[in-house]
């Protein structure tokens, strides 16, 4: 984990959500890979040189989309204004890659009441290497617009319904069915009761659910970012608590003890 600067290079507005930061960082974060996210300190934008260096709020998890030449494109929300030229404080690389199997034809992505973003860059990736992505957008994640995602990657969206009937999109068996891994990003308000639900919705639509099939993305507010405060614990069932900012932020759900 390395502590640095980096600089806002280019902002572009991508759909009414979000917009796209181009940041030149160093070049230990440009090694970012699938699953890996910076740990970001950054004040509001000011026009007065040096009023935006302090701010006194935890530092906001940045999850890279894609890779330009070595800079790094994050994904962030239209209602916060970025500057090109802008400097920002950015610690990385928070977390593990994301393990995808090593035969792998078919990767279904999953968000749920949460924008796709952290699942974004697993795409470039896996079209590259030939493998069939859908992304399944339920819930408030129906209202993100995907026209600038690549036209190879099949959008489903399932009803924007209240909470307990949002968990339903098309061909929703076929889906569960063909995908060879699955990976989920839910709000973050309650990731635990919402993995829970994929996990028993994948338990009805599937006769078995191996292990190294079904994995949540977690992305809580985390306090550290290197396994100080232990804020970001979870519980595996065989091997005991784990760190988000460590050893996540994909856990695979079969092995997640949620009581
Ligand atoms: S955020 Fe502090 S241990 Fe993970």
């Amino acid at each position: 984990m390395k502590d640095t600067l980096a600089i806002i290079e280019r902002v572009r507005r991508i759909n009414p959500q979000v917009q796209h930061l181009e940041l030149a960082v160093d070049e230990s974060l440009a090694k970012v890979k699938p699953g890996q996210s910076l740990l970001v300190r950054v004040a509001p934008f000011s026009p007065t040189p040096g009023e935006e260096n302090w701010h006194p709020y935890l530092r906001e998890q940045w999850w890279p989309v894609g890779l330009n030449n070595n800079k790094v494109i994050v994904e962030r929300p239209t209602g916060i204004r970025y500057e090109p030229g802008q400097v920002i404080n950015a610690m990385g690389l928070l977390g593990q890659p994301l393990r995808f199997r090593r035969t792998l034809r078919n990767v279904l992505l999953l968000a749920y009441n949460s924008t796709p973003t952290a699942l974004l860059m697993t795409i470039p990736w896996l079209l590259g290497n030939k493998v069939a992505v859908t992304l399944v957008l339920v819930g408030s994640a129906t209202e993100y617009g995907t026209q600038h995602l690549p036209p190879e990657v099949e959008v489903l969206r399932g009803s924007p319904g209240k909470e307990e009937k949002t968990l339903i999109w098309p061909n929703q068996v076929l889906t569960a069915g063909w995908a060879d891994q699955v990976f989920v990003v839910v709000a973050a308000d309650d990731e635990r009761l919402r993995f829970q639900r994929v996990l028993e919705l994948f338990q009805t639509l599937r006769k078995d659910v191996p292990k190294n099939y079904l994995f949540g993305v977690f992305q809580p507010m985390l306090a550290c970012g290197v396994g100080a405060c232990w804020c970001c614990a979870v519980t595996q069932k065989e091997s005991g608590h784990k760190l988000i900012c460590q050893d996540g932020p994909a856990f695979d759900l079969m092995t997640m003890d949620f009581k």
